[in-house]
């Protein structure tokens, strides 16, 4: 049997990303018989042009009855005076939340190359490698009620609700804490237990599930803190666990500590490891069809969804090798570049991964 990829390009850089990891993936498609098929359907704004809807019936299906989705980026200036409910960005949220995608998997790694490119002193990040669990179908993002209404004195008020279950908070920390189990047995649970009971709850299921991991060592931190941490210390940090929102703030620092977001992969799984794999950055329509963009973050997605969904470890080593290999041979895309490196193009970038895999 095939196994199917649906490809969701997006918007903004998504078609220019998206298409550096497709040329990797097919490569590697063929030289390892991987069995792979691959279909093209739209998302985001993309899809709303066409369609009116950001998430149009057919691409979810196509999504459902897929084995893993590969997605670009959503979003854009054009977009931004839509209704909230059709704004491309809940395409992306309709995803995530009808495929179960609750565990997202947002690993920050330093490469070696890259020392210089991140903005923080070389001693503070250099062999940074942490991994980000971020509850992704719950919390702020999804929580009822939502909106902005008019109250009874005229005024008009805005409401978003954090809400969690306790399941919600069970299932997410399973996910985290079985991760920390394969890497350095460290797990630190990022909450606002001091203001919102919410997280008050969050925190003490944590702590239950961590029973069952007694080789495992727990630990709490408010979120602001982290923030700060983050920055501060940043190799303290083995597995992080946290949140909807909490983690996607806390990730977007984490990406600055590797030198660029452009290089942040990410995985969100169901509870079957089916996933959805996509780059933590956004669409930058500030530098879309220019062909400057980074594709590494899209092209390690890839190898996360080889290593997460197919379960075929060699095939991801091999990408995250020609990664490092591309590297080594000083391209960069502008995002990374520093002085005595060779500046090249979102296909150039993605040329060189191809020919470090043939090589
Ligand atoms: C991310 C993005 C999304 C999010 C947006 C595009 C909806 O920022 O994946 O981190 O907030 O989850
Ligand atoms: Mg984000």
């Amino acid at each position: 049997m095939p196994k199917k990829i649906a490809v969701l390009a997006g918007d903004g850089i998504g078609p220019e990303i998206v298409a550096e990891a497709i040329k990797v993936l097919s490569f590697l498609n063929t030289d390892m018989n991987l069995g792979l098929v691959f279909e093209n359907a739209l998302i985001g704004g993309a899809a709303y042009d066409a369609f009116g809807t950001p998430l149009p019936q057919t691409t979810l299906n196509l999504c459902k009855n897929a084995d893993a989705v590969l997605l670009g980026a959503v979003g854009g200036p054009k977009w931004e005076p839509l209704a909230h409910a059709v704004r491309p960005e809940r395409g992306l949220l309709g995803i995530r939340s009808e495929l179960n995608l609750f565990s997202n998997l947002r690993p920050a790694i330093l490469y070696p190359q890259l020392v210089e490119a991140s903005t923080l002193k070389p001693e503070v990040v250099s062999g940074l490698d942490l991994m980000i669990v971020r509850e992704l179908t719950g919390g702020i993002y999804f929580g009822q009620p939502r909106g902005v209404h008019v109250a009874e004195n005229g005024e008009k008020v805005g409401i978003n609700t954090k809400i969690y279950s306790e399941s919600e908070i069970r299932r997410i920390a399973h996910s985290a804490f079985k991760i920390a189990q394969k890497r350095h047995k460290k797990l630190c649970s990022v909450d606002k237990a001091n203001v919102l009971e919410v997280t008050e709850l969050w925190r003490s299921v944590m702590t239950e599930v961590g029973k069952d991991y007694p080789d495992v060592q727990l630990s709490h931190m408010y979120v602001d803190n982290a923030a700060m941490q983050l920055v501060r210390a940043p190799k303290q940090f083995d597995v992080i666990v946290t949140s909807n929102m909490f983690g996607d703030i806390l990730s977007d620092i984490a990406a600055m500590l590797t030198g660029s977001i452009g290089m942040l992969p990410s995985a969100s799984l169901d509870a079957n490891a089916k996933g959805m794999y996509e780059p933590i950055h956004g669409s930058a329509p500030d530098i879309a069809g220019q062909g400057i963009a980074n594709p590494l973050a899209t092209i390690l997605s890839v190898a996360m969804m080889l290593r997460y969904t197919f379960n075929q470890p060699d095939a991801a080593e091999r990408i995250e090798r020609a990664v490092n290999s591309a590297l080594d041979s000083k391209v960069r895309t502008a995002d990374i570049y520093s002085e005595g490196m060779t500046k090249v193009s979102t296909s150039g970038m993605g040329d060189a991964v191809l020919n470090a895999l043939k090589g």
